[in-house]
């Protein structure tokens, strides 16, 4: 078996910075004689300074034939991976830093069963019950050699940090759908609207800015089409925030990296190739109440067409070009000149 290149790449998520890995290598094939790599299988044994390497991603990659072809396998606890029967070409091999085994691989962090501490944990501090907590269950091992890969007393006091506040009241973001002006009892976000009560948003917030002339923290909701958020926290957040939520009206949709002005206009990178600016004070009807969910202030925006073509097909107002972010200048600190009328208004 000849050696082949090998490179290191970082997982793009790069939950678990491995730093171990960088000494990791590959072996040569054969290493462990229990792997049997036959002529058409690539397969082999990592290790590192700290002995055979479990749970690293082996991609093995090859252009030459009709199309790009990957395959990626992942080492067992023994350090040990087997690619079966390859089409015939040549191969590069890589080894993934990002182990597999990050508590996401398994599970999601912030659903409601995990974010409540279960009452059988209630007699003890909240540290002692992340630690018991993740040593339950049938995937205990695992999510303690997990957390033992972090700096485990860090992570746990941030998870106890977290359900504490939880606990203690703090949570998302909420709009004020009953139009009195205050944060009340709320419906979920599925549930049919309620007129004594608020409602709940699903809202993780993008490119987070803050408005210094009212405190307000603005970001963008990702998708299709897509949102800017405006949250007032108000003198008690637990129980004066209150949240509003601007849609782009069409031919704009799909809000990205955004930035607010020290006016308090928030900008922001649309992909229907649009820089997309929103300046609530334009908004003519109420900012609360039933009708204000996200479609309630079209003339708040103001939609500018990026320089680049449409798609040949596409017949709607917007451009191919792809903004991925915009930040405001606040404070004049890029030099230099703006070039000006490179960028062109589109009426909505
Ligand atoms: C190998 C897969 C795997 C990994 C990795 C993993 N978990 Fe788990 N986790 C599970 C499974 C399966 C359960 C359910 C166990 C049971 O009920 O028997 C669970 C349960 C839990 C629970 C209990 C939820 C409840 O009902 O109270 C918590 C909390 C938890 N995991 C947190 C974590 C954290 C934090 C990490 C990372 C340090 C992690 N997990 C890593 C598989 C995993």
């Amino acid at each position: 078996m000849k050696r082949h290149a090998l490179h290191l790449s970082l997982g793009a998520a790069g939950i678990v910075a491995l730093l171990a890995a960088c000494a990791a290598q590959l072996a040569q094939h054969g290493a462990d004689p229990a792997i049997r790599v036959g002529a058409d299988d690539l397969g082999g044994v990592v290790t590192s300074a700290r002995g055979p390497e479990a749970g690293v991603w082996v991609i093995a990659e090859t252009q030459d034939l009709p199309t790009r072809f990957t395959k990626i396998v992942v080492t067992d606890e023994r350090g040990r991976y087997v690619m079966p029967a390859l089409p015939k070409a040549n191969y590069e091999e890589w080894l993934n830093q990002l182990k597999t085994t990050g508590c996401m691989s398994c599970h999601a962090i912030g659903t409601k069963g995990m974010r409540t501490m279960p009452k059988d944990f209630a007699h003890m501090k909240s540290t002692e019950a992340w630690v018991r907590r993740i040593a339950s269950g049938q995937a205990m091992t695992q999510m303690i050699n997990v957390i033992n890969r972090f700096d485990r007393d860090r992570v746990v006091a941030d998870l106890a940090d977290w359900t504490d506040r939880v606990a203690a009241g703090e949570l998302p973001f909420v709009l004020d759908t009953n139009g009195n002006g205050k944060r009340d009892a709320y419906v979920e976000p599925k549930q049919p609207a309620d007129p004594a009560k608020d409602t709940r948003i699903a809202a993780n917030l993008y490119s987070v800015g803050f408005n210094p002339n009212d405190g307000s923290i603005w970001g963008t909701q990702l998708g299709f089409p897509g949102r800017v958020v405006r949250v007032a926290p108000g003198s008690d957040p637990t129980h004066t925030s209150l949240t509003e939520v601007f849609e782009p009206p069409f031919p704009g949709y799909g809000p990205r990296g955004g930035d607010i002005g020290r006016d308090g206009v928030y900008w922001a990178s649309l992909a229907s190739g649009h820089l997309g600016k929103f300046d609530r004070s334009q908004c003519k009807g109420p900012l609360n109440g039933p009708k204000a969910t996200g479609k309630h202030c079209p003339e708040g925006w103001t939609l500018y067409r990026f320089p680049g073509p449409q798609f040949g097909n596409v017949r709607d107002d917007g451009s191919a070009e792809a903004s991925y972010y915009t930040w405001v200048d606040q404070f004049n600190a890029s030099a230099g000149e703006i070039r000006r009328g490179a960028i062109r208004r589109v009426t909505a």
